[in-house]
């Protein structure tokens, strides 16, 4: 895209931005953490056998410590996200519009013809487009379900305490301790398949329109060729 010709506009504020890169520093670090927890590489060829683990400083209660304290910062960070969603309009949290009729042909044109190269644009200009709409709410659920079995496993080393009162109730309902660890663990890969996926999207997006995308969530801003049709989500 000609930046000439383009409508610069302001979408991202910095509370998001700064949301946005605390979140994924720490789910990149309880993503490690949690790796070396379920599965901790004290023996074999590429591992420090656990005799030696403690001098060279990545004994588990270390791992599990940093986990924790990311855990904490995740928590802290969800809640931030969550007040912003509530205070400030422009960085509410969006929803799918199941009900209307543009949500369902903007998801058919976009995730079909658009991302799989079949057609060249979106046939409109987006804040965040039908398949965005979609994923997104599921990422925030599911940061949502790591913290919740997270603290919920967090507490059963204190039965009587805080964190066993709020969320010990977790453990019970998903089964007991096995099957809350297996799904902990689950949806950390699905987190991180978004991930992936996220990154290349917005790379996508910045290689075919050169619309400002990759630098978004830095300075807050992008480019459009005409007013997105969900302007109102940033008004
Ligand atoms: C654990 C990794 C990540 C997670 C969980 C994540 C999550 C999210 C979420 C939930 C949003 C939507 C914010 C909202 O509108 O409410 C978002 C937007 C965005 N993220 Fe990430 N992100 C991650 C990593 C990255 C990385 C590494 C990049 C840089 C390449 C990136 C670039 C962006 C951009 C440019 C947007 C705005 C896209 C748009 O307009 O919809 N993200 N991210
Ligand atoms: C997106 C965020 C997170 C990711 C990607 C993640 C990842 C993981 C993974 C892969 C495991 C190993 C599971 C297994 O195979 O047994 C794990 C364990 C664990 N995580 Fe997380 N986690 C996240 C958030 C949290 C939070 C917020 C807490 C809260 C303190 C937490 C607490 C725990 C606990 C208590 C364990 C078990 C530790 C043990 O058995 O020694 N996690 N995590």
């Amino acid at each position: 895209m000609r930046v000439e010709s383009a409508k610069k506009i302001y979408i991202f504020s910095p509370a998001l931005r700064l949301w946005h890169w605390v979140n994924f520093l720490t789910i990149i670090t309880l993503f490690a953490t949690g790796l070396y927890i379920g599965s901790p590489f004290f023996q074999g060829p590429t591992g420090v056998e656990a005799t030696y683990a403690y001098e060279e400083g990545i004994t588990m209660g270390f791992i599990r410590k940093v986990h924790f304290m990311a855990g904490y910062i995740l928590l802290a960070s969800f809640i931030f996200r969550v007040l912003i969603s509530l205070v400030s309009k422009r960085d509410r949290l969006v929803i799918p519009t199941f009900w209307r009729k543009d949500y369902w042909i903007g998801l058919k044109e976009i995730t079909l013809k658009y991302l799989l190269f079949m057609r060249d644009d979106e046939g409109h200009e987006y804040i965040r487009n039908a398949c965005a709409r979609t994923v997104y709410p599921l990422v925030y659920l599911a940061i949502l379900f790591m913290i919740v079995t997270g603290f919920g496993m967090y507490g059963m080393s204190n039965p009587e305490g805080f964190w066993a009162s709020l969320f010990g109730w977790v453990v019970w309902f998903l089964g007991g301790e096995f099957p809350t660890h297996m799904w902990h663990h689950w949806i950390a890969w699905l987190i991180i398949i978004f991930a992936v996926l996220h990154v290349y999207f917005v790379v996508r997006e910045e290689a075919i329109k050169k619309n400002g995308e990759l630098s978004s969530m830095f300075n807050g801003y992008k480019f459009f060729k005409k007013e997105p049709i969900d302007m109102n989500d940033i008004k």
